[in-house]
């Protein structure tokens, strides 16, 4: 059976590629999920999964090199794929040195720890282990015109402390790529969107704020844009990378679904207003008298857009979720899942959301 060592699988996209692959899966694949909990794990978003023989939890800081040695000496990992981030571009320009902490000397000690265990005499590789990294498409920097995309090819242009950080460990995995053949993969998507994500990121604030009546932040004039991919989508994406890539490539992932931020808040207010119940209360507070335009994100990337050639073109993966589809199925969700909002946003998110959008 194989083993796969996930980090970050209590985070928003780590959780829904470990419920993907054990619907996909089932039990013929053991998943370790390795997480710091930081605000931005929570085990709830394992819940159905916790009790599974082929699943185990252990809480480590991927900092931590005897806790990650220990890992792979008790275990015979086959697979890794490494979500653990801090992830939050607002965050990173608030306090970038956690970001470098996790982000870069994190990344280090994964790989380090990964190629100790796999690592033979005449330097060469156990057979089919594979490492994959996930990294974001903010490494390539911002697209002004419409028309221009990111490619595999397109030079890093880092611009907040969250991409130089995450340009920083694709360089290191590019790195044991190079000097040591290390049989590791590198994804760059685009925006996720979808279950379980935290409300720092637009979508799910969007929408929980709506629902409470609460003013809807837009950075700027609105018009930046985003390149918007359904979680799912993503964690299939990752998988088919790791079986059917070619080692040592880097694949970019991407929704083919670009939009002005001031366009999704207009979709979100207007999916709810279609979803709520007649008798709902919440319908009287859903309202485009919420939008409120506040002072811009420092440094805010201006476009971003995926060309998904190259997975397309050798892995057969393409976006299957449309965003009209994609955004009923999270607004469905976050229905359903009332208490898990409720929850996150108790406590330490009271506090990061007045001093975040203090004055805004
Ligand atoms: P997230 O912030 O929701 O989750 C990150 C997870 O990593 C959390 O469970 C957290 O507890 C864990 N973590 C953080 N620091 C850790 C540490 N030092 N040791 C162990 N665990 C730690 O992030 P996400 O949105 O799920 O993103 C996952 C990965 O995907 C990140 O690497 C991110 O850069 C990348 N990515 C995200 C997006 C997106 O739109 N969210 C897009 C492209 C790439
Ligand atoms: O492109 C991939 C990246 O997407 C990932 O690497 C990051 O981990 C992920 O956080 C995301 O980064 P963004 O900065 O693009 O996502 P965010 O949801 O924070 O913001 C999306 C856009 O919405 C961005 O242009 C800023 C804007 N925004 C965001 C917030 C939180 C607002 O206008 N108001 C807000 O309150």
């Amino acid at each position: 059976m194989r083993t796969y060592l996930v980090t970050g699988g209590a985070g928003f996209i780590g959780s829904n590629y470990i419920h993907y692959m054990f619907r996909k899966y089932k039990d013929t694949i053991r998943i370790i999920n390795v997480d710091a909990l930081t605000y931005a794990g929570n085990l709830e978003n394992l819940r159905a999964v916790e009790k599974r023989d082929n699943y185990t939890f252990v809480k480590a800081d991927i900092t931590d090199k005897e806790a990650i040695t220990k890992l792979f000496q008790e275990n015979e990992i086959d697979r890794v794929v490494h979500f653990a981030a801090e992830s939050h571009v607002d965050r990173s320009i608030l306090n970038p040195e956690v970001f470098v902490k996790t982000n870069v000397l994190g990344t280090a000690v994964i790989l380090n720890c990964a190629k100790a265990a796999w690592e033979l005499s005449d330097g060469t590789f156990k057979e089919d282990k594979k490492f994959l990294h996930v990294s974001t498409d903010e490494v390539y920097g911002s697209l002004e015109e419409e028309g221009s995309f990111f490619y595999e090819t397109t030079p890093y242009d880092p611009h907040s402390p969250y991409s130089a950080s995450k340009a920083a460990s694709d360089f290191l995995v590019k790195s044991y790529i190079d000097t040591y053949h290390f049989p590791a993969n590198i994804t760059n998507c685009s925006n996720n969107y979808g279950p379980y994500q935290f409300p720092e990121k637009l979508i799910p604030l969007i929408i929980n704020n709506a629902l409470c009546g609460k003013k809807l932040p837009v950075y700027g004039d609105g018009k930046n844009v985003r390149d918007w991919l359904y979680v799912e989508d993503h964690a299939k994406a990752i998988d088919l990378v790791q079986e059917k890539g070619r080692l040592g490539e880097t694949y970019n992932i991407g929704g083919h679904n670009e939009k002005q931020n001031i366009e999704i808040v207009h979709i979100i207010l207007d999916t709810l207003q279609e979803m709520l119940p007649e008798e709902d209360p919440r319908r009287k507070l859903v309202s485009k008298d919420l939008i409120a335009y506040v002072e811009d994100r420092k440094g805010h990337d201006r476009r971003y857009a995926i060309a998904p050639d190259k997975i397309k073109a050798e892995i057969g993966w393409e976006p299957e979720t449309m965003f009209d589809e994609g955004i009923r199925k999270t607004i469905a969700w976050f229905f359903e899942n009332e208490a898990w909002m409720k929850n996150v946003t108790s406590g330490d998110y009271q506090k990061y959301y007045e001093d975040m959008y203090r004055g805004r």
